[in-house]
């Protein structure tokens, strides 16, 4: 296979657990409201998974949501990667599960663990493989399940996450008409890591340390202050690299933790109000299936078409950071 130049969306799909969990429903079990969480983070509801449901199984169907989306067959892919914090198992992958369930087993098949960064993460390294001819079509899957994760009578955490998957096909793009040219693709990408911050946002147990899954911990005020700096400074990045302004940016698909560091982010940068696409309202946070979870909906909708700049941006914990431009 020849070198390709980048790669780009062929379709998208999503996955949302059947059980929807209110403000008021959270309210009825610990000391907080309806009120305080609207104004706080804009959350009005999250879907939890039930029996039965995994980080697996949602992947699958957001999987084959996307592939129907793209007009093909599991055959066609040759390489799968999920993003998640939250795998079924501790090994093998998730990717593995989801790759047998397809029923395309052979291609290259593994997970990235970037927590809410993840899909910028997994787009990156997918986008890189195929340039590289890795493969030729590849499925990058967003997929978590937090409610196994969250400790239920921790009030400044539990009310913050919720379940899902989020599921893009890419396919290495064509050189006679790359995204530098003007055609879809990939545009440019950056990510970025530091440990240090490992403190204020992480999960107090593991296989190597407490052999148990834990519970996620957060400081969350400062993990804001972080995530308004670090976003706006890798969105700049990203902005320079492709060459673009701002006001080229069609619609921003950001990372869905908090309304207000959507609105703080998208001030800083001078981007209106109106390009963001905003579903933490109705999904909360689900960490590293927001993005594409966001973008699924927003095409099936209308409001992303074919020809649309995007931008994809996450921050998250490590601390983790990231965002790609993308033509559609
Ligand atoms: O996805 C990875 C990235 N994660 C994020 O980006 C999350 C970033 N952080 C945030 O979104 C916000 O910091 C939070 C939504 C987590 C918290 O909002 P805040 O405005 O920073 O509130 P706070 O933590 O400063 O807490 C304010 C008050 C406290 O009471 P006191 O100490 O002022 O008396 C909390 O105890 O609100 C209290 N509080 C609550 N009250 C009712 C905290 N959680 C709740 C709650 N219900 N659920």
């Amino acid at each position: 296979m020849g070198q390709a130049t980048g790669s780009r969306i062929l379709g998208s799909g999503s996955a949302l657990p059947a059980r929807v969990l209110t403000n008021a429903d959270l309210a009825a079990q610990i000391d907080t409201s309806d009120e305080w969480i609207v104004e706080r983070t804009g959350i009005r509801q999250r879907y939890i998974a039930g029996e039965g449901e995994t980080t697996a199984s949602l992947a699958i169907e957001a999987a084959k949501a996307a592939l129907a989306d793209a007009g093909l067959e599991a055959k066609d892919i040759g390489l799968i990667v999920v993003a998640t914090a939250t795998p079924d198992n501790t090994f093998p992958a998730t990717a593995t599960k989801v790759q047998h369930a397809l029923g395309c087993n052979g291609g290259v098949a593994f997970d990235v663990a970037a927590v809410c960064s993840g899909f910028l993460y997994a787009l990156t390294t997918a986008d890189s493989l195929l340039t590289t001819g890795t493969a030729k079509r590849a499925l990058v899957i967003g997929a978590e399940t937090f409610s196994r994760i969250l400790d239920w009578e921790d009030r400044t955490t539990c009310v913050l996450f919720g379940d899902g998957a989020g599921a893009v096909v890419l396919e290495a793009a064509d050189a006679a008409n790359p995204a530098s040219a003007g055609g879809p693709g990939v545009l440019a990408s950056r990510l970025h890591a530091d440990g240090a911050n490992h403190d204020l946002l992480y999960v107090d147990g593991g296989p190597s340390t407490t052999q148990t899954v834990g519970h996620l911990r957060m400081k969350g005020r400062e993990v804001f202050r972080h995530a308004v700096v670090n976003l706006s400074s890798v969105l700049k990045e990203v902005i320079e690299d492709a060459g673009v302004s701002a006001d080229d940016i069609d619609w921003v698909v950001p990372h869905q933790a908090n309304a207000r560091i959507l609105d703080a982010t998208a001030k800083k940068l001078g981007i209106a109000p109106e390009k963001i696409i905003v579903t933490v309202d109705k999904h909360a946070n689900t960490s590293a299936a927001s993005v594409p979870l966001a973008f699924d909906v927003a095409r099936r909708d209308g409001r992303i078409k074919s020809g649309d700049l995007v931008m994809f941006e996450a921050m998250g914990g490590g601390f983790t950071w990231g965002a790609s431009l993308v033509r559609i």
